[in-house]
């Protein structure tokens, strides 16, 4: 089989790359990146070595570059993770959210549909290639905010707050239109919150993370009582793929792993779970950029409440049962695991922090945060 990976570069594709060579030995894998500040050949050096593995830098609105890479490559899936992805990003300059990810799905799809389609059938459908799938990769942000009780289903109406997710909305309803209109094989994935390696640090916990290694304040908006349903990355990417293997053509599949946490009490933990390290493993200490003292710094005095978010989504959490019943995944990495290993892997991987966050994340940490 032959994918093309869009973000490839990026925390959840990269993850999804790294998980199908380690899986399937008989692909080939052409990643299109066009490296924005959340993209990094970093992320994938060692799978650059790989010959089943050819990157290709360029914009997914570009249809010149999407339409070489489909007549060079006998291209089966498309996997879409390219998207400006950061809530807070998109609420200080949405255009860009409305450019990449509507407009990026949108050429991706129109290309596809040219390469697969073989002909049209009795009533003028377009008829496709034997096995080809489209897959958007959707954020169950799109069905808004939950109160303190109920779970997102694949029926919960759409209702997107932020430019983020209305931008991923106007994403899957471009997806579901040719998906109805011209009946392309298409799949749409909506997960929650995920976790794991290569996050880049202007999310959540691996801002904590690098706050802490640098005895900076951990900002935390509002009250800290909103809650994400978080899932390792790891098995985000299983239920991808198997989704593209077995998903129903058509359908929403809703990935979550029923893990909801307060983001103080995320904050709490990534603190602890730090301090502990530090105590039970002293080499871990020089990567401590504070003088480490008796280390009695890593404590919750670090946290500091900072204005919220505008529009801030209250809860999220999602229902997988649609998953498990007819495709049966469900989540492998308990949470306590999942964070440990996390928190393991960045005080492990200094380079790649330092690495990616160069340059432009200097400039937006500091409008954001100010010098904190
Ligand atoms: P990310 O920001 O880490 O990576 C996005 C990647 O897309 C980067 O490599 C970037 O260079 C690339 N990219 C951006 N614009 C591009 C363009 N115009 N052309 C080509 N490449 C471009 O994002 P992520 O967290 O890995 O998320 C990947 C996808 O998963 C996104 O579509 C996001 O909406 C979705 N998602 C993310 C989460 C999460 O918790 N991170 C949860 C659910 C869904
Ligand atoms: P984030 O990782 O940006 O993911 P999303 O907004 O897509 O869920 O944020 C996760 C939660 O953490 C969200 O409720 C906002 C909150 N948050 C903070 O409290 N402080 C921060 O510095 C950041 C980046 C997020």
């Amino acid at each position: 089989m032959v994918y093309l990976v869009t973000g490839g570069a990026g925390f959840i594709g990269a993850n999804f790359v790294k998980y199908l060579l380690k899986k399937h030995n008989d692909i080939k894998i052409i990643v299109l990146d066009n490296l924005t500040y959340a993209g990094n050949l970093g992320t994938i050096k060692e799978d650059l070595e790989d010959p089943r593995l050819i990157f290709v830098k360029g914009d997914i609105k570009d249809p010149e570059i999407v339409n070489d890479i489909f007549e060079r490559y006998p291209i089966d899936y498309v996997v879409n993770f390219a998207a400006e992805s950061h809530v807070d990003r998109s609420i200080e300059n949405p255009q860009i959210f409305l450019e990449t990810n509507i407009l990026g799905t949108q050429n991706l799809l129109d290309i596809a549909k040219k390469h697969w389609s073989t002909g049209k059938d009795d009533k003028g459908y377009p008829t496709y290639k034997e096995g080809v799938k489209y897959l958007q990769v959707s954020t169950d942000e799109v069905y808004g905010s939950l109160g303190e009780t109920g779970y997102f289903t694949e029926e919960t109406p759409l209702d997107p707050r932020s430019p983020y997710s209305a931008s991923k909305t106007g994403a899957d309803l471009i997806v579901k239109a040719y998906g109805e209109t011209y009946k392309m094989p298409v799949n749409i994935t909506r997960c929650s919150n995920n976790y794991g390696p290569y996050h880049f640090p202007e999310k959540l916990i691996p801002l904590i993370i690098k706050n802490i290694l640098e005895g900076k304040q951990l900002p935390v908006y509002g009250d800290g009582s909103n809650v994400r349903d978080w899932l390792y990355v790891e098995d985000h990417c299983k239920a991808i793929d198997m989704v593209l293997l077995k998903g129903r053509k058509g359908e929403v599949y809703n990935i979550g792993g029923h893990n909801e946490k307060k983001n103080i009490d995320i904050v709490k933990l990534t603190i602890s779970t730090i301090s502990r390290f530090m105590k039970e493993k002293p080499e871990y200490r020089k990567v401590l950029k504070k003088e480490e003292g008796d280390l009695s710094w890593i404590c919750d005095e670090l946290i500091t409440y900072v204005s919220d978010r505008l529009g801030h989504d209250q809860r999220y959490a999602i229902d997988p049962s649609k998953i498990t019943r007819e495709l049966g995944w469900s989540p492998e990495t308990k949470f306590e695991d999942g964070i440990v290993k996390t928190i393991r892997w960045y005080l492990e991987n200094q380079d790649w922090v330092e690495e990616v966050t160069s340059g432009d994340y200097q400039k937006y940490y500091e409008k954001m945060y100010g010098s904190r």
